[in-house]
């Protein structure tokens, strides 16, 4: 894609041709969805509905945040609050392609029933092209399914319409920029949310410990980019571990888990590289880590390893 305005003019006058009647978009918040619901409401106005999902696996602030953008962008749209069904969805899975064929599998259910009210069977989402080619989409093994591409089940009656799936990243936020969406150079965030952010059993309890500790990484790492220490990283994040590990808090000993900080540049994450950040960055990271998450996480890593051989999410 060369030219944002003209793949927005051919993307709007196929959007009206495959759906002639109404539709409903998967609205996460992110940048691929937020600019597939802006191509949708340009070519069916009223005819769409964002539909966003609180599913209890998102960044501290998202529901907040979305909520606010999509009022003032005008967009027609909705918030479902979904946690419970996630977590039950989720309760003793560990093995990171079964949780993200439940996550996925719990997003279709919750869209099928909000497209029954709008009285619609379209579903568009903001799949782009690596999630596809990643999930095995072409002659490549199958990485890792992400959420929106292995996650729809055979027997769903819901039709998806991907206006974006031959897009890489770089190309999406380009389109972005010139369809006027703030933060288009915010960093990528997975479907399936924290759910592959908490390594071993997702419960809210260890989710809420990986968005506590991901929001110190974002601030933290933010700073650094807004005083001129590190130049704006793809993605920076943490991950919890199901590590035990000991710890002390003053005279006690506390028996608790780990957290790994992750941080890597990349172009279009088909390939990262762990970020050289400064170590006193990092210290702070931890040190603020180790006090809001007193007696519940004792120790942080840093994640040196490059993709490849690692992937970008630990899952
Ligand atoms: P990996 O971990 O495969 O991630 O190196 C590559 C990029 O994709 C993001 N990612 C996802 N995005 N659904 C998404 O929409 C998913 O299931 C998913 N899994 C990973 C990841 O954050 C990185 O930017």
């Amino acid at each position: 894609m060369n030219d944002p305005a003209a793949f927005e003019t051919e993307a709007v006058a196929r959007l009206r041709a495959e759906i002639p009647g109404k539709a409903i978009v998967a609205a996460s918040g992110g940048i691929d969805s937020t600019t597939a619901a802006l191509l949708v409401e340009k070519a069916l106005g009223d005819r769409a509905r964002a539909v966003f999902v609180d599913n209890g696996l998102l960044r501290a602030g998202e529901v907040e945040r979305v909520g606010s953008y999509f009022r003032s962008s005008g967009l027609h749209f909705e918030v479902v609050p979904a946690a419970d069904r996630f977590f039950s969805a989720l309760e003793g899975v560990t093995e990171p392609e079964e949780k993200r064929r439940r996550v996925g599998e719990a997003f279709i259910r919750v869209f099928e029933a909000e497209a029954d009210r709008f009285g619609t069977d379209r579903l568009v989402q903001g799949t782009i092209a690596p999630d596809w080619i990643e999930s095995g989409g072409s002659l490549r093994d199958t990485i890792k399914t992400h959420h929106n591409v292995g996650g729809v089940p055979k027997n769903s009656r819901l039709v998806l319409v991907e206006p974006l799936r031959d897009l890489y990243k770089d190309e999406v936020r380009t389109l972005a920029r010139h369809l006027g969406i703030p933060a288009a150079d915010r960093q990528p965030f997975p479907g399936p949310g924290l759910a592959v952010r908490v390594n071993g059993p997702v419960t809210p309890d260890r989710v809420r410990r990986a968005r506590v500790a991901g929001a110190i990484v974002e601030e933290e790492v933010e700073r650094a980019v807004a005083a001129g220490t590190v130049p704006r990283p793809w993605q920076y994040f943490a991950v919890l571990l199901p590590a035990r590990t000991v710890g002390v808090t003053g005279d006690n000993r506390v028996y608790g888990e780990a957290v790994s900080v992750r941080i890597v540049e990349s172009v279009d994450a088909m390939t990262a590289t762990s970020m050289a950040v400064p170590h006193s960055v990092l210290k702070t990271i931890a040190e603020r880590i180790t006090r809001d998450l007193s007696g519940e996480v004792v120790r942080v890593l840093y994640d040196v390893t490059d993709k490849p051989p690692a992937t970008i999410e630990w899952e």
